[in-house]
């Protein structure tokens, strides 16, 4: 039975793969590293715009909206789980969103496959929060993702993070800026704030109709 689900998975992976990038069991990007190769993201999306980047886009809400608003930006749209990706995947193949690509695998690998200073902007949002202590590694905000998001990003350019944990805010904080990031537009009820072209994500839908706050910050290397 599960085996009958994997193939089923895959195929649909496959029917996707002029969106998704590096379809394959290599999660973790293992043949681009052994490689030592670069995606080359100019020839994916077919042109030299700005490139932004979502990690962890789970069911694809965010970015296929971003893409249809800012159609003169790249948006790269990273998930490592395939359940989840395939569903963004086939959602964005039905709208035609030539400026929105999928990248199967995981966050720990971004230096790997993504070139230095090639990335106008990261997104988390709602990553996982990971409470116990001892996964504190697995967490997004930790110093070791900073350490590629500094690398892979351009000079200036920020970080935008939304999540509806007030605790993992907290961490997040306090990594990004002892890192050496700056921060600026915090919100702790951005529901409630005047802030402007809020893209709502699937998990932020849920958590905003249980009336929970969502934090969210701007972070930039200066
Ligand atoms: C809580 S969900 C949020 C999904 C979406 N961003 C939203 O707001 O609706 C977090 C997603 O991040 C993905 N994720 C967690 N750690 C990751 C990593 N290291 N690399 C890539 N994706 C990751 C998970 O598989 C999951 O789909």
């Amino acid at each position: 039975m599960r085996m009958r689900k994997k193939k089923h998975l895959e195929e649909r992976l496959e029917r996707c793969n002029n969106i998704i990038d590096l379809i394959s069991d290599d999660v973790n990007f293992v043949t681009a590293i052994e490689k030592k190769e670069f995606i080359d993201i100019q020839a994916l999306f077919g042109n030299g715009n700005p490139v932004v980047l979502e990690i962890g886009c789970g069911k694809g809400k965010f970015a296929r909206e971003l893409a249809k608003r800012e159609p003169d930006i790249n948006v790269l749209a990273l998930e490592k789980a395939a359940n989840v990706l395939v569903i963004a995947a086939e959602k964005a193949m039905e709208e035609n969103l030539e400026n929105l690509k999928f990248l199967h695998g995981g966050a720990e690998y971004l230096e790997k496959f993504l070139r230095p200073e090639s990335i106008e902007r990261i997104y988390l949002n709602f990553s996982c929060p990971y409470p116990k202590n001892r996964y504190a590694n697995h967490r997004l905000t930790n110093p070791r993702f900073l350490k590629s998001y500094d690398v892979i990003l351009k000079k200036g350019a920020e970080i935008h993070q939304k999540t509806d944990n007030m605790h993992f805010f907290e961490y997040s904080i306090e990594q990004l800026s002892g890192y050496g990031f700056s921060l600026k537009n915090i919100s702790l009820d951005l529901h409630n704030s005047d802030f402007e072209g809020n893209i709502e994500t699937e998990y932020e839908h849920r958590f905003a109709s249980l009336g929970m706050p969502i934090y969210r910050l701007e972070a930039y290397m200066k």
